[in-house]
């Protein structure tokens, strides 16, 4: 009998064999919005953050975080719902509510939190979730941790999620979908979805953590982009570590849904409250991403310039209009080798692998960021340009 150890020293020897375990490399030093990140002594142009619009070291954001944290200290020393709701929060809610254009909404320490939450309160035993087959894994978490029936639909299948609902008699029903997917970059077919949830009755809940503050005319999100309110899509979640540079979640819905989640939500209740210096910096961030369109319009450019040139060049290219543009190479060993020869290139794009992604399907994932230049985005083309063909690399 193998002691509980050595099992799993032999779990971990399994990874490795299939080319699947993960390694840390340690961030020494960031620069230019994440743009150059100093690593194991080397200074690498990074296409692998989710800053996307360069603010997490925008001077008005350092400043509203520092000057917080000198009037608030730095832990909000308790959770909401006792004493660590601070006026940074409860007005960073307010201005969130008020930019997506939903009654309320209601801070959380991180995404994840954030999906759990909602799916976890509001549905129960005898309820029904349907989701993405591609949903971020905390959608998959939540769904399960609900305890209603659960059913993975092909992805952005909507007559398939159809037949689904019409088959659901009485229970109550929720839709669960990314409103960008994380490791894809395509877009939700969202119109189709509300469409679907209205004539069946069903919640739509979206989280837009990689759509938030980049898409759409003024930053809102894929909700805005394909032109929905609040009757479409009834429950939304943004993320604030990704596009406003800083960390924490928000859910934005009707009054009676946010207050239940605070009345019932155990990842709201039982929890630290986020450093109320968190909720300036983002106030700040929401600030910016409101102000300054720019920062959108340069990244798309990237995007669009990226593009342009890899379908040109032959690369794998997959179907996104997202800053997510992922390269589909099959194999972890493609996928790793592709990214160790970029990182010797003096460039760092993570190689994703199952199970984050199916067998099969591994990817470099290279996401852009207003942060870069021009010439940081021909700097990776050539570099993609020189790697070796798939299957070639030792
Ligand atoms: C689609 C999606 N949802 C939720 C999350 C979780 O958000 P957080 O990092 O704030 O926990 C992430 C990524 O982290 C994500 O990509």
């Amino acid at each position: 009998m193998p002691l509980p150890g050595e099992r799993l020293q032999a779990g971990l020897e399994e990874l490795a064999a299939a080319g699947r375990l993960r390694r840390r490399r340690v961030v020494e030093g960031k620069a230019l919005g994440s743009a150059r990140i100093r690593v194991e002594g080397r200074e690498l142009l990074a296409f692998c953050s989710n800053d996307y619009l360069g603010l997490a070291d925008h001077p008005d954001v350092i400043t509203a975080l520092v000057a917080a944290a000198r009037e608030w200290g730095v832990g909000s020393g308790a959770s909401h719902l006792v004493s660590g709701h601070c006026s940074e929060h409860h007005a960073l809610e307010e201005e969130l509510a008020a930019f997506v254009g939903r009654p309320r909404a209601l801070l959380f320490s991180t995404g994840y939190m954030a999906n759990l939450a909602v799916v976890a309160t509001l549905l129960a035993r005898g309820d029904r979730v349907f989701e993405d087959r591609l949903n971020h894994a905390s959608l998959l978490d939540a769904g399960l941790a609900s305890g209603a029936r659960f059913s993975r639909y092909p992805h952005a299948d909507v007559a398939s999620l159809r037949s689904r609902l019409a088959r659901v008699a009485d229970s109550r029903a929720m839709v669960v979908t990314d409103g960008v997917f994380s490791m894809d970059g395509d877009v939700a077919p969202l119109r189709e979805l509300a469409g679907a949830c209205r004539e069946h009755g069903a919640w739509l809940f979206v989280d837009d953590a990689h759509g938030f503050g980049v898409l759409g005319r003024t930053g809102r999100g894929s909700v805005e982009a394909a032109d929905l309110g609040l009757q479409d899509v009834p429950i939304l979640m943004g993320t604030l570590g990704k596009a406003c540079g800083t960390f924490g979640a928000f859910v934005a819905s009707s009054s009676e849904i946010v207050e239940t989640l605070l009345q019932r939500a155990r990842t709201y209740i039982y929890t630290t409250a986020l450093p109320p210096a968190v909720a300036a910096a983002s106030r700040a961030a929401l600030r910016l991403v409101r102000e300054e369109p720019w920062r959108r319009a340069r990244l798309l450019g990237h995007v669009a310039r990226f593009r342009r040139e890899a379908l040109r060049l032959g690369l794998p290219l997959m179907d996104s209009s997202t800053p997510i543009q992922p390269l589909l190479l099959g194999t972890e060993a493609a996928a790793l080798a592709a990214s160790d020869a970029l990182v010797a290139a003096g460039i760092w794009v993570p190689a994703i692998r199952p199970p984050t992604v199916p067998a099969g399907a591994s990817r470099l994932r290279i996401t852009f960021s207003a942060a870069h230049t021009d010439a940081d985005v021909d700097r990776l083309l050539e570099a993609l340009t020189a790697l070796p063909p798939a299957g070639s690399q030792a």
